[in-house]
């Protein structure tokens, strides 16, 4: 090829180690979010079927399911309770005694360094499923504020870390840092779910968190996952009303989302890996169609190098036991 000249980009790919000091992007233990489902009753391991490896489990149980996950590296989790009683306004998500709250008292106790983030919902509470009252069909926003505040509250009191408020109702980050600052919770930071899509990536999720609303669907409060723009009014009103960190979720179809996010806000920004995320992989791996392994690791790289800080997943076990490997 006399007279060509061009780059040779090989060159940094010629040996694992020169690869290796030239890599950018990293995966951390400290990244990792791992979600647990809790629920009422005594020696109870519930498989998700649409979620192969992940369980509903009763409180006697979790904390064996705790202590897995940090021993092996596992920093923070968060928690969706299944209550076994619903009623037309969620009332178990915000009694003191509810499956929630018992979980976070006992999971502090028993692990107190352990960072332990509470969802903020109420579709599962909830008799029609959705995350707000409902009147004449129509979620009525405003009112449905005053129960998740009370929702919110009532996890700081029992020892949430953090508190994730997922239900879409605008203004839910004003309200909810206004009624933990009341209550004497200035401490306690608000994750946002910011950027959250009306998604059919939720289905495994709602099997599992028994969470599938009644009637209708959530795109009168969830977004339209054709918009870009209206992402960030939503991130910057979130931020604007006193976030502490902001979620997009879905993550894998979303990424240039979590890129805008990161780019234009300045808190953290973590990328939720949604239940039908990983609900595709598990049943291509168990088909032997694909490299778990390989394709889970590129993934949490991919949102990584998207501009998540952290990742919020179901295989957050599995990403911490392939990271030893790879030491
Ligand atoms: C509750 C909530 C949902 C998810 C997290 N919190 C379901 C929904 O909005 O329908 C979905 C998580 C997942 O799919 O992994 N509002």
């Amino acid at each position: 090829m006399d007279g060509v000249t061009f780059r040779r980009h090989r060159r940094l790919r010629t040996t694992p180690t020169m690869r290796a000091i030239v890599r950018e992007t990293y995966v951390l233990k400290e990244d990792l979010i791992y979600p647990l489902f809790v629920l009422e009753g005594e020696n109870i391991k519930n498989s998700v079927s649409s979620m192969p490896g992940v369980y509903q489990w009763s409180l006697d149980l979790v904390t064996e399911e705790v202590r897995d996950a940090v021993s092996k590296g596992i920093k923070t989790i968060i928690l969706f309770g299944i209550p076994d009683h619903k009623d037309s306004v969620g009332s178990c998500a915000y009694d003191a005694k509810g499956i929630v709250q018992r979980a976070i008292q006992k999971i502090k106790a028993d692990f107190p360094d352990l960072t332990v983030i509470a969802d903020t919902c109420l579709c599962q509470f909830t008799d029609h499923g959705h995350c707000g009252v409902i009147k004449d069909g129509n979620i009525l926003n405003d009112e449905s504020l005053e129960l998740l505040v009370k929702t919110a509250v009532s996890q700081a009191e029992a020892g949430a870390d953090i508190i994730a408020p997922s239900n879409m109702m605008d203004g839910f980050v004003a309200a909810i840092r206004q009624g933990l600052d009341v209550a004497g919770f200035h401490h306690v930071p608000v994750m946002s779910y910011a950027v959250k899509y009306a998604s059919a990536f939720y289905g495994p999720f709602r099997d599992a968190a028994h969470s599938s609303p009644a009637s209708g669907d959530r795109k009168t409060y969830q977004m339209d996952p054709a918009n870009r723009r209206e992402a960030f009014r939503e991130a910057q009103s979130d931020v604007d009303e006193g976030a502490d960190f902001l979620i997009v979720k879905p993550a894998l179809a979303y990424l240039d989302i979590v890129r805008d996010i990161k780019e234009r806000q300045q808190v953290p920004v973590v990328a939720y890996n949604v239940s039908g995320e990983y609900a595709m992989i598990k049943a291509a791996a168990q088909n032997g169609w694909i490299d778990e392994k390989a394709v889970v690791m590129e993934k949490m790289t991919s949102m990584k190098r998207a501009g998540a800080d952290l990742i919020l997943t179901y295989f957050a076990k599995d990403v911490a036991n392939w990271l030893d490997e790879r030491e």
